[in-house]
């Protein structure tokens, strides 16, 4: 372990909130990115997405604003998903941007407007390829699903791996050629195990271990994520639609730089009919609960096929924008509190370790108190950060409900009746 190299994630960890943007021909039928799976599509049904794509209104320029306002600084966009049409004008393969109507290389148009508005490069690039003459047919492939091995060996037959690998060598080094510095390259996913007799793939099929030297060869300060099935080559551990609720430790027990991938509605790419959109309280308690166990949350957007963000996903991000321009102080360079200070009730705590100050984020607003262990006597200052209003607290002993003491030690926050109007309220904790 530890001989693949490490990329720097000192900004990274600065800067815990990225976007995450699935766009593909699957934006066009919009019923989920993996529909060539889900609905077990082949090359040739497929093909009228590919022939007819062509985003009239897709300005890179709106998107990169929307993420930016947001409080993003950073962003991974999809080169190529699991279908394997390819948004950037490669040499590899026809099948791709340059080839559509639309006839652009939409890959450097959006890094080149990501980039105006400061926020760092990521690239998503899907190992798995259902359009690749050579990929091989598993239990995930469109042609494959519910298949015997025999069949899956018939359709395989004249297939070799080693031509697709080659194709994900050469594509990977054009990405990370063509296109300047690349902060992150994002690798989807392995599944190295075996299913109805029917193997996945893992390390081997990819080349990891080959793999993981060039990227590093090529962009030395690159972060890249955990999905390559080769222990100790990822710099970043990546849970997918789910939040952990502890700090998450790396392959040898070490505290380890992850980040949290979610959605807004379920689906990555766009889904016109999906109705599981998180509120905006759900979305701004992500950022919260990511950051408070020292994580970093990627939250995606899945444009359509005119090349917008869909209205829910605007107004979602709005909602981050509006919160984020009064707490950001709260989330950038901050991770998750010393345990000397227990989180109370409903409540999350985020800690800048350099300027020392303490985030009290109200997840619940309560009825007048919030009791906290572990800061008697440590506060110089406490104050909402939306406003910079003097937030009162009183030590439990003299608490004024005199027939009902509160322990020793612990201290109590004397809030308003009414919740601010803000979608999470926040103290700021300014200590001795
Ligand atoms: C998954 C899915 C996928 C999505 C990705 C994002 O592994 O295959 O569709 O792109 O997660 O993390």
């Amino acid at each position: 372990m530890g001989s693949y190299g490490h990329g720097d994630t000192g900004w990274f960890t600065h800067d815990r909130f990225g976007m995450f943007i699935h766009w593909g021909l699957y934006a066009m039928p919009a019923r989920h990115e993996w529909i060539r799976n889900r609905e077990k599509i082949n090359d040739a049904d497929y093909l009228k997405f590919f022939e007819l794509f062509n985003p009239d209104r897709f300005d890179p320029r709106r998107w990169a604003k929307a993420a930016a306002a947001a409080g993003m600084k950073y962003f991974v966009f999809t080169t190529k998903h699991h279908e394997g049409f390819c948004m950037w004008d490669t040499q590899y393969t026809d099948y791709k941007i340059t080839n559509t109507p639309y006839g652009r290389d939409i890959l450097a148009e959006v890094v080149e407007a990501f980039r105006a508005e400061g926020l760092k490069v990521g690239f998503y690039h899907s190992l798995l390829d259902w359009h690749h003459p050579h990929f091989t047919v598993d239990f995930l492939h469109p042609l494959g699903i519910d298949k015997t091995p025999e069949e899956i060996a018939e359709l395989n037959r004249g297939r070799d791996m080693a031509v697709y690998r080659e194709y994900l060598f050469n594509q990977t080094r054009e990405l990370l050629t063509n296109y300047g510095k690349i902060d992150i390259f994002w690798y989807d996913f392995s599944y190295n195990r075996t299913q109805n007799g029917v193997p996945g793939k893992g390390a081997t099929d990819w080349g990891s271990e080959e793999l993981i030297k060039l990227i590093r060869s090529l962009q030395p300060d690159i972060i890249v994520d955990n999905r390559l099935d080769l222990p100790g080559s990822g710099d970043i551990v990546t849970p997918e639609q789910w939040t952990p609720d502890e700090c998450v430790i790396d392959e040898s027990g070490r505290p380890a730089v992850w980040e949290g991938c979610q959605t807004f509605s379920g689906s990555w790419g766009y889904h016109r009919d999906e109705t599981s959109w998180k509120s905006a309280k759900q979305c701004i308690d992500l950022l919260i609960n990511h950051v408070s166990r020292s994580g970093n949350l990627l939250m995606n957007v899945g444009p359509t096929s005119r090349g917008e963000f869909d209205y829910r996903a605007l107004e979602r991000l709005d909602d981050y924008a509006k919160w984020m321009e009064l707490h950001s102080r709260a989330i950038y360079g901050c991770g998750a509190a010393p345990a000397e200070f227990p989180e109370p009730r409903d409540c999350r705590y985020t800690w800048n370790p350099e300027t020392g100050r303490l985030y009290l984020h109200i997840m619940n607003w309560p009825f007048r108190h919030i009791f906290v262990r572990g800061l008697a006597d440590r506060i110089r200052y406490a104050q909402f950060l939306h406003d910079g209003s003097e937030v009162l607290y009183s030590k439990g002993q003299d608490h004024m409900l005199s027939y009902c003491r509160n322990p020793e030690g612990m201290l109590c926050f004397e809030l308003p009746v009414i919740k601010p109007p803000v979608e999470v309220p926040v103290i700021e904790i300014i200590l001795k």
